[in-house]
């Protein structure tokens, strides 16, 4: 709705899972996200989860790493992880990324377990994440985070 509570106080008027969300993220040094796919895309739950999560935190998201995963019977998981994603690529997150689109095949619980390719690259993607924050890690203690600029937010309505 919009309201802008969070521009005043600390999190989202609505005191649910956004807000523990945010505060495990800050203390975090990563976000690992999985979708299962509703009609080409995330679940609606998910996609307000987020929205509102990353809508409401304030706080530097910079340099943690993103990963995102997205499950489905058939189709629309590439859409998935690119929506996914992008979460990540506008705060600055650096991506851990694997050797396929991450995705899993299976309709109903367990089945994910005979998509051995999917399972093979979901270890790819958890050892890179892990690499990628260590390494981030040392890099922040050796060279600290980039300048910050202060942000623009324009628009183009006369
Ligand atoms: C409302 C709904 C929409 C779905 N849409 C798709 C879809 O577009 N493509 C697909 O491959 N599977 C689709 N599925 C199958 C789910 O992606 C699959 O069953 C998934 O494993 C469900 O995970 P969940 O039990 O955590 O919801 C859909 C399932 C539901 C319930």
């Amino acid at each position: 709705m919009a309201c802008g509570y969070c521009y005043t106080h600390d999190g989202c008027v609505f005191k649910d899972d956004a807000n523990e969300l945010a505060e495990k993220l800050e203390k975090s040094d990563g976000l690992l996200i999985a979708a299962p796919v509703y009609y080409g895309s995330a679940n609606g739950s998910v996609i307000s989860l987020l929205d509102r999560m990353f809508y409401s935190s304030h706080f530097d998201k910079r340099f943690k790493v993103g990963a995102a995963f997205a499950v489905a019977r058939r189709a629309g998981t590439t859409a998935t992880f690119d929506e996914l994603n992008k979460y990540f690529t506008i705060n600055q997150m650096p991506i851990a990324s694997g050797r396929y689109w991450n995705n899993g095949f299976g309709r109903e619980k367990e089945q994910i377990s005979e998509d051995e390719e999917g399972l093979q690259n979901a270890r790819i993607v958890a050892r890179n994440m892990v690499f990628l924050m260590r390494s981030i890690a040392l890099g922040k203690e050796k060279y600290g985070l980039p300048e910050k600029e202060e942000i623009k937010f324009t628009h183009f309505i006369k």
